[in-house]
């Protein structure tokens, strides 16, 4: 009987996808509870890439994908990817939360007017109408996946919503409800039916915290809740039944989109890490920011999250650098601080102090080596930087991603 969560501890794209599915093996169920197409999780298995902008990319392993009521539904990427996992013969049969909103094309419309009207203070959104399908749901004006199913009021809700945005729908209701109606369902029915029989259910974060609507960089952030404690809103699973809260981080930091970012760096560095790490943005192409670990902010997200245990993703991409650095405090108005909390609303005044490490380098014999024998076949200097992050961070780091595909992962026992 456990639930447990696998969130991203800083700008998204951490690798949660990958982690989600090495954790989703023996789960009965995994659950994606907020954001919609804005994701992009990829899993890798042997050469070929699975990409999700919907479903838990740790269906793939095999439990039931469910989306919950904190979702947004979004119905194109749905309808692929259910394509998808009928291609690939998955046994289960998706179930989405009857209280998950839709987004429609004119929330997609509305996200990029909104983008233009910014001008040079643009959040650099997916636009994947996220922003203005969230705020309609807070306007109580938005259509959920039920409501294509209540004919009674359904046409008032789409006249209403066309008249708010002034603009049509453009979307066949009879067709999304034929598309949607066979999955939609009682999600915190369910998922409190499979945790009383003893089932474990893996819930999957999207984003990263850093990008919490509360708890991020406002205004450059998404406009859910990406953190642990929205898992259990979302699903209405009771937090009494928490098990283990799993942080993602990668061994350095990425952003995508605008927003303030202390341990940015660009250079030749910057670019052989976005070329190694294949840092461009799954859902929408774009190159994405590249900066050093950043200790104060994953020390901050570990705490919001009450993360139980940490999984490092991608040490490999900084194999053969010959010093990795990381950000340990940062000086603002000339005084040293270890705080990001109480900086959060001026982040672009900091600077960031670093600590430097030597380098370590995997090759692909290395790497399998570890993945067959264990943590202690990693290379020596890059076990005494997840053994130093451990230290700072006060959590134990259980899992080291090494490579993009699903079996170069190495465990700690
Ligand atoms: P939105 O979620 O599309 O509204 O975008 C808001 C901000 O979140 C932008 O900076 C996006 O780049 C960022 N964002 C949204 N989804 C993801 C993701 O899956 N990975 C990384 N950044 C994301």
């Amino acid at each position: 009987m456990s639930v447990d969560v696998v969130v991203g501890l800083q700008w998204g794209d951490e690798g949660k996808g990958k982690i989600s599915y090495v954790l989703s093996r023996d789960a009965e169920v995994v659950v994606r509870f907020q954001g919609g197409a804005n994701a992009g999780h990829t899993v890798k298995i042997g050469e070929t890439r699975y990409k999700f902008n919907m479903l838990p990319a740790g269906c793939l392993a095999g439990p039931r994908p469910v989306i919950a009521a904190g979702c947004l539904l979004d119905p194109e990427a749905f309808e692929k990817e259910l394509q998808l996992l009928k291609t690939l013969g998955h046994r289960h049969k998706p179930l989405i939360s009857t209280a998950a909103h839709i987004v429609f094309p004119l929330h997609r419309e509305a996200d990029a007017k909104l983008e233009s009207l910014r001008g040079e203070a643009a959040v650099g959104t997916t636009r994947r109408g996220i922003g203005p399908a969230y705020a309609d749901k807070m306007l109580r004006v938005g259509i959920r996946v039920g409501d294509l199913l209540a004919r009674n009021s359904l046409e008032k809700r789409a006249a209403f919503l066309q008249k708010l945005h002034g603009a049509e729908l453009r979307a066949d209701l009879e067709k999304l409800r034929y598309l949607l109606e066979p999955f939609a369902g009682n999600v915190p029915g369910y998922l409190n039916d499979v945790v009383e029989s003893g089932g474990r259910v893996l819930l999957e974060g999207a984003q990263g915290t850093l990008l919490d609507i509360d708890h991020g960089t406002y205004p450059y952030v998404t406009s859910s809740n990406t953190v642990a404690a929205n898992g259990f809103v979302s699903t209405g699973l009771p937090i009494s039944r928490k098990q283990l809260i799993i942080g993602v981080a990668k061994a350095y930091t990425t952003r995508v989109g605008a927003g303030p970012f202390p341990t940015e760096a660009t250079g030749q560095v910057a670019d052989l890490i976005r070329e190694r790490g294949g840092e461009y943005g799954t859902t929408t192409g774009r190159p994405r920011r590249i900066g050093w670990l950043d200790i104060p902010a994953l020390r901050y997200a570990c705490m919001i999250n009450g993360v139980d245990t940490v999984a490092v993703t991608k040490g490999d991409v900084l194999s053969s650098l010959p010093t990795v650095k990381a950000c340990v405090r940062y000086v603002v108005d000339g005084v040293e601080t270890e705080s990001f909390g109480d900086f959060l609303h001026r982040l672009d005044e900091v600077q960031p102090v670093y600590e430097e490490f030597r380098g370590w380098s995997m090759d692909e014999a290395g790497l399998r080596r570890a993945v067959e024998k264990g943590w202690d076949e990693l290379p020596p200097n890059f076990r005494e930087y997840l053994e130093w992050l451990e230290k700072q961070l006060r959590v134990n780091i259980s899992i080291a991603s090494v490579g993009e595909e699903a079996s170069l992962t190495v465990t700690r026992k």
